[in-house]
């Protein structure tokens, strides 16, 4: 059975969300306290023994690649300073994964990025993290996805319960049966209005693929915002092989928007080994004042 070696990272998309934030850099570099949401993702598919890193990328996302290349400078002037470590952190990568990039020439939907992987990924299973969905998890989402993978050999899908009112913002999944977290899928709808959508179950922006999706991807139409969407390939998928979907456990922050992500630095702030303690005191004086 052949391994999840290779992890997808689309990060092509506009981040028109966080303008004017990211007009000249890509919203993946955002930090959350000190690491951008992509290394996050990243470490998540090291942790999950991912070892080729293929990055999606498109206009302004060339920071992503400096971001996991050496510093030379930099590094030199801290080795230097016995600053070693900073220098630590300077690795953000370990050194043997491999990062590839591929540029997405349009941005013509989450699918089509997914197909960009196709001549790298060839005849392999392999993962998909949509890094803006950040999530905060032991052991972290794609570990757990990728044993069940190894379970079930067939694709799995991270879902969690989403209220009704927001389905509009994701795919949302028909499934059967449930043996713990795990439900086989019946059907997925891309961005059904609340009153459509045929449950609540969301996927986020975790999926571990058979290749076979890439053979889908050639054929689905443009489908929800006239964009090439994953989500139409899986169901077609689904339709000749068995998808998972898994009820991941762990908490997901939507860095995408910005409510999300301010929830995300709160939330990780008071866990950092450096200043959680004092953000959390700091937090509860604010929520003593606002009380009193
Ligand atoms: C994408 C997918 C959607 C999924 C979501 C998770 O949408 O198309 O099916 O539920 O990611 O974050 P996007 O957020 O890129 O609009």
């Amino acid at each position: 059975m052949k391994k999840i070696r290779k992890a997808v990272f689309p990060v092509a998309g506009l981040g028109s969300r966080f303008l004017p934030a990211t007009k000249a850099n890509p919203k993946e570099m955002l930090p959350v306290v000190d690491k951008p949401l992509i290394q996050y993702a990243v470490e998540e598919a090291v942790a999950a023994g991912a070892t080729d890193m293929i990055f999606i990328i498109g206009r302004t996302k060339r920071s992503i690649e400096d971001h996991f290349d050496k510093a030379y400078e930099l590094e030199h002037e801290l080795d230097m300073k016995d600053k070693h470590d900073l220098l630590k952190l300077c690795e953000t990568v370990p050194k043997h994964v491999n990062c590839i990039y591929i540029r997405q020439a349009e941005p013509l939907g989450l699918g089509h990025a997914v197909l960009c992987a196709e001549p790298v990924v060839n005849d392999e299973p392999f993962a998909v993290l949509l890094a803006d969905d950040l999530i905060d998890a032991d052991p972290p989402v794609l570990k757990q996805m990728v044993d069940v993978y190894n379970y079930n050999r067939c694709s799995v899908l991270g879902t969690m319960n989403v209220p009704r009112e927001r389905t509009r913002e994701y795919g949302i999944v028909i499934t059967e049966g449930q043996e713990g977290r795990i439900q086989r899928m019946r059907g997925i709808v891309e961005k059904p209005a609340p009153d459509q959508a045929p449950t609540t179950q969301a996927v986020v922006g975790r999926y571990v693929l058979t290749p076979q999706i890439f053979e889908h991807l050639h054929n689905v139409q443009p489908g929800a915002g006239g964009e090439i969407q994953l989500t139409d390939a899986i169901g077609a998928l689904l339709r000749q092989e068995a998808v998972l979907a898994y009820q991941f456990e762990g908490v997901r922050y939507d860095c995408g928007s910005k409510i999300g992500y301010m929830m995300a630095q709160v939330a990780l702030g008071q866990k950092h080994p450096e200043i959680g303690a004092e953000f959390a005191e700091y937090l509860k004086q604010v929520c003593e004042k606002a009380g009193a």
